[in-house]
């Protein structure tokens, strides 16, 4: 049985991956602040306990989903964006390298400028803020390192969290009111896509190693902006959709590109997609909280 190491699987994307991938590998999660048994406190900046880890543990594959993602946070943290972002991925990386684990990152759709939608793998990337720069330079350090390696770009992601303010999606339940009106940008063109869609096409992948290396995009294909999701989810909850403002100018403080895109030429033409309805799954999200 492949051995499959995780990093991140304390966050919103890494639990699901966790919980997908045991099914099918031996797998050992790490996190960081939230890790507790079964998963492994790992952090990624000290460099001698990665190597000691990936010594002790010895994975077939890595799966780098650990990043600070939130724009507006790297933004105001540009140093600690880069050491986590850039330069432990850039150290992964070689290490995995180095012992013949491939790696699989996971990166953004901020990568691009959004200018020119939709963009296949092969894409000229021009991220237009911090985040999607230290993606774009980690992108280049992990494929740089070994032709086994892999980069996974997705869009901006939803699914089971601990709290709704976790996923740039389902925190817009937490900002929509049964009483005020409310602004919601209407600019921006995003793919919500559900986490265990990420996982289900990331275990498909993984049980055909020899397909891994080079660039793959992951993505749902229902367009919309925050202020569709507002819509939706003001159906769901019962509140009345006249108070919902779209808002049709770029409104937060990192530059946000226009739409992103994420067109799949290597994985859907074998057979590996996963997707679903964005109403009953948001749906199921606020309800299980
Ligand atoms: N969420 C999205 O909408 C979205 C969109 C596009 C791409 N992505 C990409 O998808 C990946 C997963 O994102 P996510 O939303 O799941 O992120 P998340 O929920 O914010 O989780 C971040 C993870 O990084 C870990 N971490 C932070 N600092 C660390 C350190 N020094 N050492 C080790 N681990 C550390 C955290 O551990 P603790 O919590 O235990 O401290 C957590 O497990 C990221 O690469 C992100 O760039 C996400």
């Amino acid at each position: 049985m492949q051995k499959i190491m995780l990093t991140g699987a304390t966050g919103l994307l890494g639990r699901t991956l966790y919980s997908t991938l045991v099914n099918d590998f031996e797998v050992v999660g790490t996190g960081f602040s939230r890790a507790t048994a079964p998963l492994y406190q790992l952090d990624l900046g000290n460099q001698n306990a990665v190597i000691d880890f990936l010594e002790l543990h010895q994975p077939d594959a890595l799966i780098h989903a650990a990043a600070e993602r939130k724009p507006d946070v790297c933004e105001n943290a540009p140093e600690q964006t880069i050491a986590l972002n850039v330069a432990a991925s850039e150290f992964l990386a070689k290490q995995c390298a180095l012992r013949d684990i491939a790696l699989i990152f996971i990166s953004t759709d901020y990568v691009f400028d959004g200018k020119a939608p939709p963009y296949l793998e092969s894409a000229q990337t021009n991220p237009l803020n911090l985040y999607g720069q230290s993606k774009q330079q980690a992108e280049q350090a992990v494929l740089a390192h070994s032709s086994r390696h892999s980069v996974v770009r997705v869009p901006v992601l939803y699914g089971d969290v601990s709290e709704l303010a976790e996923s740039a999606v389902s925190v817009i339940a937490t900002q929509i009111s049964a009483t005020e009106t409310t602004k919601h940008d209407n600019w921006a063109v995003r793919y919500p896509t559900h986490v265990e869609d990420i996982a289900f096409t990331l275990r498909d992948l993984l049980k055909c190693p020899e397909n891994l290396g080079g660039i793959f995009h992951i993505s749902d294909n229902q367009a919309m902006s925050k202020y569709d999701m507002a819509c939706i989810m003001a159906d769901i909850l019962g509140y009345p959709k006249s108070l919902l403002e779209p808002f049709d100018e770029p409104s937060q403080s990192a530059a946000r590109p226009h739409d992103c895109a994420l067109a799949d030429s290597r994985l859907k033409p074998q057979g590996i997609a996963h997707g679903r309805d964005f109403k009953q799954a948001i749906q199921s999200v606020l309800t299980a909280i």
